[in-house]
């Protein structure tokens, strides 16, 4: 089984899907074979990738529900050597209704990465800003849990909200995810009072959850917008850096 990890996190913008793509890239470049699934219907880890949602057939949503079979259709190459994308597409948002009656709604992913994972040492999911059934799908599957924190949103309550959700989905579909990082984001010197509150979350949490930080680089919106990760765009800028650092962080734990 490849190592899955959802990268997740309370509020829209903190940047879950610039650091899916970027860690996602980061260890594919080392050689690790990874796959990094688009469960947003935004599609932005899509389009950060250069891939264009909506001439897309195959995506994250067909494979889900069982409309396509041929599931190599939708996995697409990415600009990174080693990194493969399942991109999503604007109608994933319809999954959460359509799947809401089914028995084994939060288990659709799960399912489908036991099929899709073959060959991949790493799985990364992208998931929503919110926590419908989309994300429950990606905790019900991914053992491991990542989630990026705003750094002028950096506050105990939205570290609390967190553990609670993840806590409450392990508690009605039996252990599966633990959270094993919260990454600070966007991170500015200039800012003053980010290190303090990282300080109290490390003091309440324990150190080791809280994983190293990525600064604030203009250049992540640019390689975005390029639709190429952070390491091929601009390897030598700040970003590059912190991710090459993140991920050994997480090759590690
Ligand atoms: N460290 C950073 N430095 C500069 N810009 C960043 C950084 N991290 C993220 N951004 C930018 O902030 C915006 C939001 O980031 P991103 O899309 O990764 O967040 P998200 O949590 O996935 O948002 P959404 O709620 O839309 O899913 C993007 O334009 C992204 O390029
Ligand atoms: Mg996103």
């Amino acid at each position: 089984m490849a190592r899955r990890i959802a990268v997740t996190g309370l509020k829209g913008g903190c940047g879950r899907t610039t650091v899916a793509v970027n860690l996602a890239a980061a260890l594919a470049l080392r050689g690790n074979k990874t796959l990094l699934v688009d469960l947003d219907p935004q599609a932005s880890a899509t389009l950060s990738l250069g891939a264009r949602p909506g001439r897309q057939e195959a995506t994250v949503y067909e494979l889900a529900l069982g409309l396509e079979k041929n599931l190599a259709r939708a996995v697409v190459p990415t600009p990174a050597r080693d990194l493969h994308l399942v991109p999503s597409a604007l109608r994933l948002f319809g999954a959460e209704l359509e799947l809401a009656e089914e028995p084994d709604r939060a288990k659709k992913l799960s399912a489908l990465l036991a099929k899709l994972e073959e060959g991949y040492s790493i799985v990364i999911v992208d998931c929503p800003a919110n926590f419908g059934l989309l994300t429950l799908n990606a905790l019900c599957a991914c053992p491991e849990a990542l989630a990026p924190i705003h750094g002028s949103y950096l506050s105990m309550a939205a570290v609390e909200g967190l553990m609670e959700v993840v806590e409450a989905v392990n508690g009605e579909l039996g252990p599966t995810t633990s959270l094993m990082g919260l990454i600070p984001n966007m991170i500015d010197k200039r800012m003053g009072g980010q290190g303090a509150l990282i300080k109290k979350i490390e003091e309440k949490y324990g150190k080791s959850l809280v994983r190293s930080r990525i600064r604030l680089d203009a250049k992540l919106p640019e390689a975005a917008a390029a639709g190429k990760p952070i390491q091929i765009f601009a390897p030598k800028s700040n970003a590059a850096y912190d991710f090459e650092i993140l991920a050994d962080d997480i090759s590690v734990l």
